[in-house]
Formats: structure tokens, sequence, C-alpha cells
């Protein structure tokens, strides 16, 4: 799939789920994926669409900090985002609080923004986040919830990204901006 303009994936993952998302999806868009963590903010010029991918921890999205210190810069492209946490698909309210918690206002908007299932492996956390996920579930008063936050998880699947792939698609071929900005 090879698209007229210059696209690229940026993600942050801690664990790889975020990361095995992103290089399917650069693979089938056949665009370049790059880390957050290893990008040149001037990067970003050459670029006319981006796909941004980020997991959530404790309610905040990796690349919270990110989005907002190159806002200006996301404002003029055209913008996907791919969201990969344990909040299921069925808790809608949940990852728009999500969303309105983490991205600039205006910027992304929501049929621009995918949730895709993620992976927990407890043995693989570091102490720190093992503690936090211990105390979280602590905290859950749903029984199958708190249940769920204690054992592994892993609902990363190719397939995931097709909704993804066709909307960046349908995005980049429509020439529309990704937001609605005020001329004059
Ligand atoms: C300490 C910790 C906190 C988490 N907090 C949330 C959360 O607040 N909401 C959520 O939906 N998922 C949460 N998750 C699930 C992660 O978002 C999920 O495991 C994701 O796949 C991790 O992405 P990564 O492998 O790219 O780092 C948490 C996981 C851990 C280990």
């Amino acid at each position: 799939m090879s698209l007229n303009k210059k696209g690229a994936v940026i993600f942050s993952s801690r664990y790889g789920s975020t990361r095995q998302y992103a290089e399917w999806i650069g693979q089938q868009l056949q665009i370049p994926v790059m880390d957050v963590d290893e990008l040149y903010p001037a990067a970003l010029e050459g670029f006319d669409y981006l796909v941004l991918g980020t997991p959530v921890y404790i309610g905040k999205m990796l690349i919270k900090g990110w989005l907002h210190r190159h806002l200006a810069k996301l404002q003029t492209k055209q913008l996907m985002l791919f969201v990969v946490c344990g909040t299921s698909s069925s808790e809608r309210q949940k990852q728009e609080q999500i969303v309105r918690d983490n991205v600039p206002e205006d910027l992304i908007p929501m049929e621009n923004i995918f949730f895709l299932s993620g992976r927990l492996t407890i043995r693989e956390l570091s102490w720190k986040d093992r503690l936090m996920l211990k105390m979280g579930a602590r905290l859950e008063k749903d029984p199958q919830k708190k249940a769920a936050m204690l054992h592994d998880i892993d609902g990363v699947k190719r397939e995931n990204i097709t909704g993804v792939v066709n909307s960046a698609i349908t995005m980049v071929r429509s020439g529309a901006d990704s937001r609605h900005v005020p001329v004059g």
C-alpha cells in the first residue's frame, strides 16, 4: 500500500506491545516506524501525515508530554492515534476520559483515535510497575477487573490494526486536515 503523501508511524512503548502494532501498521502502509525517544523533532517537518501510537499507564498516555511539546508542529499534519491498553472497547466512557486527559483539545478527532488491546506479562514488569498494578488492583471494586489486573493478558493480534490502517488510507486520500483549522 503506497500513498502519495509522506507519512510515518511514531510510537512510544515500555514493554513492546505498542511497538509491535507500530511495526505491523508501518509494514501495511509502507511507511517508516520511529520511536519518539529516538526522533529528532526536526524530522517531523518532512511528513504530511502521522500515525501516532501510545500505551496507557495509570491513565496517562506515554506520549502525552511529547504531544504537548510538539503541538504547533503536529497541528500542521494529518493525524491518527492508536492507544494500546487494557481498557476494553465496551468501556467507551473510560476511553473518552483517557483521550480528554491526554490529547490536546481539537488536535485529533475521536474518529481518528483507535483503542487496541494490549499485553500484560506480569513477570516482565519492573518492580515499580508491578507495585503500581498491585495498588491499582487493591483500589478496584469490580472483582472481575481486579482479577484481570493480576493476571497475564495478551490481546495483541495483527488483525486489530485493520481499522487504523483503513482510516489512515481514507484520511490521506481525502486530503482533509485532521482538524478544523480556523482561517484568518
Ligand atoms: C503499571 C501498569 C499500569 C497500567 N495502567 C493502565 C491504565 O491505567 N489503563 C489501561 O487501560 N491499561 C493500563 N495498563 C495496561 C497497559 O496499557 C498495557 O499492558 C499495554 O499493552 C502496555 O503497552 P507497552 O507494551 O507498549 O508498554 C497498565 C499496565 C501496567 C503494567
